[in-house]
């Protein structure tokens, strides 16, 4: 193994969300230290607290607050920066605002980094960075990289700074760009929309889009522990993996899951456009080749982790929308 998890110290920014509660626990697990930085504003600190003092540390902060978050982690002396922080909705429109949780908190924390001596750094990239990719499924390696999206071009402009900052200052990069992510903890997406939806008028289901969308999800668990075994196996400077499952499954097909788990019977009313908002592809799919040839498979397609989803998500633990 490269990096070794248990004993070392990681750093997480964003990690009472979604994504970063899950791989904070999992790391917890392996017997790592970890120091979770997160401002509260989409995440939970209900979704970590159980961890609180049994490994994990919790910081109540911003990564647009450069001086506190450099001196958090500088405290903490991390072996790696995990930078989950942002915001995630891909439906976002344009703004100072925007580019400042997009681009400059991914300033805030390489600064930070480098002031810290920090060697290693993980990012939450995604897939959105490919835009409307010629080849399906999309490989690593896929150029040029004309993202449509607000979101998908803060995230390549994030990677374009990880590379500059790794080449200038050589700290090693993770970057993971992920499929649709879906599981437990989740706080938006898909299933999540859909049963608030439902919840609200349980005979009709507004769908976004025409409902033919196809998109590639991935569950929450294998895309932890896919980060954490690129880490822990892979001592390259340079690291890019997509994190996707094998397949897509139509949004038309999520609407039968959801409707067949929570209201049998409602209609299904679809938008009149393809995409279900301006900058969605509507015909998603990365590959995940590299990481199976690197050895990590993983154990959901695209139906069983919006299946585990819907279940999760009715079971009433979500976090409220
Ligand atoms: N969920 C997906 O399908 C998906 C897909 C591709 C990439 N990503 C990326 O993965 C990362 C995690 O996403 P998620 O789905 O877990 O979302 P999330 O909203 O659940 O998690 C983001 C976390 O960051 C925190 N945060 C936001 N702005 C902050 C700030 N300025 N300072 C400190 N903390 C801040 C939030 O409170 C939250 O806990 C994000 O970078 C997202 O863009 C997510």
């Amino acid at each position: 193994m490269a990096n070794s998890i248990e004993g070392s110290k990681f750093f997480i920014t964003g990690g009472a969300g979604f994504i970063g509660s899950n791989i904070s626990e999992l790391l917890v697990g392996k017997g790592a230290n970890t120091a979770v930085y997160d401002n509260l504003s989409s995440g939970s600190y209900s979704f970590i607290e159980g961890l609180v003092g049994k490994g994990l540390k919790f910081t109540k902060g911003d990564v647009l607050d450069r001086e506190f978050l450099a001196s958090a982690m500088k405290a903490e002396s991390p072996d790696a920066v995990v930078h989950f922080a942002a915001n995630p909705n891909a439906k976002l429109g344009k703004g100072q605002d925007l580019i400042n949780e997009g681009i400059v908190s991914t300033y805030n924390v390489l600064e930070a980094c480098r002031h810290a001596n920090v060697k290693n750094i993980i990012f939450s990239s995604s897939g959105s960075i490919y835009g409307i990719a010629k080849v399906k499924p999309t490989p690593e390696e896929y150029g040029p990289l004309k993202p449509i999206s607000m979101y998908g071009a803060m995230k390549l402009a994030s990677e374009g700074l990880i590379s500059a900052f790794s080449s200038m200052y050589g700290i090693n990069f993770y970057i993971f760009r992920f499929a649709n992510v879906v599981g437990r903890n989740a706080t938006h997406g898909v299933v999540f929309d859909l049963i608030n939806k439902l919840r609200k008028n349980g005979s009709e289901l507004q769908v976004l889009g025409d409902g033919t969308q196809r998109k590639s999800y991935v569950s929450v668990d294998d895309c932890v522990s896919a980060v954490l075994y690129v880490y822990a196996k892979s001592g390259d400077r340079e690291n890019i993996f997509n994190i996707a499952s094998d397949d897509q499954i139509s949004v038309s097909e999520i609407a039968d899951i959801v409707v067949d788990k929570a209201a049998k019977g409602a209609m299904k009313v679809f938008g009149t456009t393809k995409g279900g908002w301006p900058g969605d592809i509507t015909d998603n799919f990365i590959s995940n080749k590299k990481l199976k040839d690197f050895g990590y498979v993983p154990r959901f397609n695209s139906r069983s982790a919006i299946e585990t989803t819907a279940d999760y998500v009715l079971s009433g633990k979500a976090k409220p929308a």
